[in-house]
Formats: structure tokens, C-alpha cells, sequence
């Protein structure tokens, strides 16, 4: 039997224009460029501003560019998965906001939420729509505007996170060893306690305490987060490159979640790579969430080439983890 798989057929990226850096987040908060850039890598950051504007604004940006560009119709999308921790609002899902924005008719959609590893459980959950046969055409969104939800008062926490969307587009192939590959994803709940929202949900609606309270923005305890990070993503890295004899030699791109530029050096270190095999933008967008991945691929669109190994590497809150194999699928440079 032909075995299907999902290709990532085109890729496209929005970020907003508004650029906050380092220096003016110093007039913020109790902050300097030196402290930032040596414990996180990054410099700058996009935010999104503008009355009434949402993680669907650019997710829909990224979305219409990923169409235009694949001159794909938004009539011939089946699915559009949309993984955010910003939703627009509680419900309905952000993914339907985002395809009605972008013209799509046809196709059912919803969110997945798993922190900053939702991109990668998306990706996974797109192409196992793309391997049933069912389906022709995914779209994978990734999208936050996590500018939405930082305390801009607590310096440990507002200069890492910025704004931005990217999406992907999946189409069957039966191509050998072209595609998405293998995935291994795990979850452990009782991290919870180390990055979360406190108020907001049926645990804690919002009140007027909650806002008092500053309960509606970002909690994370940095250190607890940054340990279980090196180690879990290094960890799933590593396994996949064993599971499928993969050498660093063999890996063309190591394309990790951007959070912190310690934990990305520490996971290629890991991994026997070089830094040249790894994607790394964090120094201009820092760590937009569930948009960080998509959005490396989007810059490194035009380098990347039909057959090219690529392991996909993501942590986040919940605790939530993954890797992701996948051989590329098309020449970069013609699109
Ligand atoms: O993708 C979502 C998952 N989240 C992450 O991956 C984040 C993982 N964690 C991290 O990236 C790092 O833990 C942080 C960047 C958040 C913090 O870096 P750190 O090296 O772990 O710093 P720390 O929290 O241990 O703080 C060290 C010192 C403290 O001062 P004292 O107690 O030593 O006097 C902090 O108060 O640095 C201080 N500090 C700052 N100083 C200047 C914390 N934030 C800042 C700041 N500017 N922005």
C-alpha cells in the first residue's frame, strides 16, 4: 500500500510593525539591554497595537499571504487548525475568526491549546487529517499576541515575549521520504504550577479582584520553567534522532522554539550540532508563543531545499513537550 503524508506545501509569516527594544522596555521597568540580551538572547520584540485589534488580525495576514503565495483558493481549504494561548475572546475559537477574515468557506476549524508546544501538536494534528485521505488542503496556523497578557511591571517576564503569527499549508504526498515523518509529543500537568493564567477561567472568572490582583496576566517562576526546559527539549530532540538514525551530519536544520537563546544553544549542545544547523530569530521577535516555529521557517524559506532533514523542537507551559521529523518538501528559493 502507498503510505500517504503530509507535505508542508508553503509557508508565510506576519509580525506587526511596531518594534519595542530593549532600551525602551529600561524606561518600563527596572531593566538594561546587557541583562536581557546575555540571560535571553533577545534584543527586540513586535508588538501589535490598534484599538480592537486580535491574535485573528495576523493570523489572518499570515494566512491570505500563505494563499496568495501557494495561489491557493480559500474555497479549496478542508481545515484550519489555529493553535494560540491569546485567543480573540473565551469562544468562540480564534480558527474560525481567522477564516472568516481570510475568506475560507468550506472548511471546519478549530483551536488547540498547549502552550508554546501547540504549534507542534497542531502540526501533528493537521497532518494526521492530510494522512486519512480525507482531506486535501490544512492549514496550520500559529498565533499569539502575547503582549496581550504580560504584566508590563514585572521585568522577569514582559522582555521576553512578543507578537506574532505564522502559517502553514499541508497537502498529501506520496512522494518516498518526503514530509512529515514522525512526531513524539508528552504533557505533564503538574507543571502547571510553574506558568500559568490565574484568573480568567471557571476557576476564577474575572472580577474586579482578579484585576486588582493583576491576575489576568502571564505567572511564570523563570527558573523552574527555564530547568525543565533544557532538559525536556534537549531529551526529545535527542530521542528522535535515534529512533531514525538520524547524525548530526544528516540533520539539516534543527528549528527550535524560540524562548530563551540559552536553552536553544543548550538543546543543539545536546544534540552533537553545529549553531549553523539551527534556526534562530529570537534577538529580533523574542518568544511569540505558538508562532516562533513557523515563523523560522518563514524566514528560512528561501535556504531550505526538496529533501532537506528537519527536526522541529518545542516546550511549554502545561507542562508540554514534543519533537517533530519531517523531510522538506520543495525548493525554497522558487517561491
Ligand atoms: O516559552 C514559554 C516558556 N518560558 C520560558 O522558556 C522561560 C524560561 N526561563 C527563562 O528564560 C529565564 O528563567 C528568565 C529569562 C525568565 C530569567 O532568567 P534567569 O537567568 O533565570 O534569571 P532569574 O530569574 O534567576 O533572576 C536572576 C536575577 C534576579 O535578581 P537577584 O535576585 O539575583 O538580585 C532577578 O530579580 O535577575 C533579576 N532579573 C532581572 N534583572 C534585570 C530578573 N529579570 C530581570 C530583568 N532585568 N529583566
Amino acid at each position: 500500500m502507498i503510505k500517504l503524508r503530509a507535505a508542508v506545501t508553503g509557508i508565510h509569516g506576519y509580525v506587526p510593525d511596531d518594534v519595542l527594544s530593549n532600551e525602551e522596555l529600561a524606561t518600563m521597568v527596572d531593566t538594561n539591554d546587557e541583562w536581557i540580551s546575555t540571560r535571553t538572547g533577545i534584543k527586540t520584540r513586535h508588538i501589535l497595537r490598534g484599538e480592537s485589534k486580535g491574535t485573528s488580525d495576523m493570523g489572518a495576514e499570515a494566512v491570505k499571504g500563505l494563499l496568495e503565495k501557494t495561489n491557493t483558493s480559500p474555497d479549496d481549504i478542508d481545515l484550519l487548525i489555529c493553535a494560540t494561548v491569546t485567543p480573540d475572546m473565551q469562544f468562540p475559537a480564534t480558527a474560525n475568526i481567522i477564516a472568516d477574515k481570510a475568506g475560507i468557506k468550506n472548511a471546519f476549524h478549530f483551536d488547540i491549546n498547549a502552550a508554546c508546544s501547540g504549534q507542534l501538536y497542531a502540526l501533528t494534528t493537521a497532518a494526521m487529517y492530510i494522512q486519512s485521505g480525507n482531506y486535501k488542503k490544512v492549514v496550520f496556523v500559529g498565533a499569539d499576541k502575547m503582549s496581550s497578557i504580560v504584566d508590563y511591571t514585572d521585568r522577569a517576564t514582559c522582555v521576553i515575549f512578543g507578537d506574532a503569527a505564522g502559517a502553514l499549508l499541508l497537502e498529501p504526498t506520496t512522494e518516498d521520504n518526503i514530509g512529515i515523518i514522525d512526531s513524539i509529543h508528552q504533557s505533564d500537568g503538574s507543571g502547571r504550577i510553574h506558568l500559568h493564567q490565574k484568573a480568567g477561567g471557571s476557576i476564577k472568572p474575572a472580577s474586579h479582584e482578579t484585576v486588582d490582583a493583576r491576575e489576568h496576566y502571564i505567572y511564570q517562576e523563570g527558573q523552574a520553567v527555564f530547568k525543565f526546559a533544557v532538559s525536556r527539549m534537549a531529551d526529545v530532540s535527542v530521542e528522535m534522532m535515534k529512533k531514525h538514525n538520524i547524525s548530526p551530519d544528516d540533520l539539516d536544520w534543527l528549528v527550535p522554539h524560540q524562548a530563551n537563546m540559552r536553552i536553544i544553544e543548550a538543546t543543539a549542545r545536546r544534540m552533537g550540532i553545529k549553531k549553523e544547523q539551527v534556526m534562530i530569530n529570537i534577538q529580533k521577535y523574542g518568544n511569540t508563543t505558538s508562532a516562533t516555529i513557523p515563523l523560522c521557517l518563514w524566514e528560512w524559506e528561501n535556504q531550505l531545499k526538496k529533501g532537506d532533514t528537519l527536526i522541529l523542537a518545542a516546550f511549554g507551559g502545561g507542562f508540554t513537550w514534543g519533537s517533530i521529523y519531517l523531510k522538506w518538501a520543495y525548493d525554497g528559493s522558487n517561491h
